[in-house]
């Protein structure tokens, strides 16, 4: 007989940090449509926050608010809705639960803050349906979710292979500071592949992350990990997004050890030495007209947490 479902906590609160990719290698799509990828993850500090508390049986219900909210759909299309769901489905019963999304990070931005809440509310669900499940359990259901769910659950700096949702932890040291630029406006991310195939991309052969970049992490050396940054999307991303070329080619007035759109973008990420240089950065971007506005984090974070309610 199935174990009985234990009533759990009143509330459960997780954040889960958004990534940016620090190598992003794509190769031709997949006979599903999917583009293979040799890929390094790592989770910086700027966290979505999912809260989920009790609702009536098989009433899933979500209230989104903070960054773009006004963006994000509330119904079964938000990915944490279909994260509770696909999770209750799992378990068959007809659990319930509101899912409240304080969000932090920018809509269709390449930082994959859709996959943060969906690896929250896994998180979240699992503790307050009291499953007893752990990240080990709830990887499957991730990569069920989307690309990107997996490491969001994870965290800290990984590399990432078949289209994104097999990951394994990267020997990496070190503690990097980075300032992300936010443009006006977002990107989808099937239009950007869409354009990556349009233009005719010749992928990396050998298709694998460069052995330069492991080393840089493995000597936690972020001199070289800034010459190593590379992204397949770049191209495409600044193609369907002119106005992103300038503050790509800001980074070298501003000194800073590497650029790169980050994902598929529009979001630029600029690896600098320091927190001071950090805090220079984004006061000069913020002023430069080049972007909506610049936000300083470091990475590598924890994947998705509880935090204390
Ligand atoms: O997996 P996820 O739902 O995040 O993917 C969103 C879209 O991005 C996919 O529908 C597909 O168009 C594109 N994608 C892709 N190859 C990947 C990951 C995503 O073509 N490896």
């Amino acid at each position: 007989m199935a174990e009985p479902i234990l009533p759990g906590p009143l509330a459960v609160r997780v954040r889960a940090p958004a990534k940016i990719n620090l190598t992003l290698r794509v190769g031709r799509p997949r006979p599903d449509g999917f583009h293979p990828l040799a890929t390094v993850y790592q989770a910086v500090s700027l966290y979505e926050e999912v809260t989920a508390s009790p609702a009536d049986p098989g009433v899933i219900e979500v209230r989104v608010t903070g960054e773009g909210a006004e963006q994000v759909p509330a119904d079964d299309h938000n990915l944490a809705h279909r994260a509770a769901r696909l999770l209750a489905y799992q378990i068959g019963e007809p659990l319930g639960v509101t899912l409240r999304i304080e969000k932090a990070v920018p809509v269709a931005a390449g930082l994959a803050g859709g996959s943060a809440d969906a690896a929250a509310t896994l998180v979240a669900c699992s503790l307050l349906w009291g499953l007893g499940l752990d990240h080990q359990d709830l990887l499957p259901l991730a990569a069920e979710l989307g690309s990107d769910v997996p490491f969001a659950l994870l965290g800290g700096t990984a590399v990432g292979s078949g289209r994104g949702e097999s990951v394994a932890p990267a020997l990496a040291r070190g503690n990097y500071h980075w300032v992300l630029a936010f443009a006006d406006g977002g990107l989808p991310t099937p239009a950007v592949y869409r354009r990556y195939d349009e233009l005719g991309p010749t992928p990396p052969d050998p298709f694998e992350v460069s052995a330069g970049l492991m080393n840089a992490l493995r000597n936690g050396d972020a001199e070289q990990l800034g010459r190593e940054l590379i992204n397949d999307l770049q191209a495409p991303a600044l193609d369907l997004m002119p106005s992103l070329r300038k503050l790509v080619e800001a980074a070298e007035e501003y000194r800073a050890l590497g650029v790169v759109v980050s994902g598929s973008g529009p979001t630029v990420a600029f690896l600098v030495a320091s927190q001071a240089d950090a805090v220079d950065l984004t006061v000069a971007l913020s002023a430069s007209g080049l972007c909506r506005s610049a936000r300083y984090v470091t990475g590598p974070v924890t994947g998705a947490r509880v935090l204390p309610t």
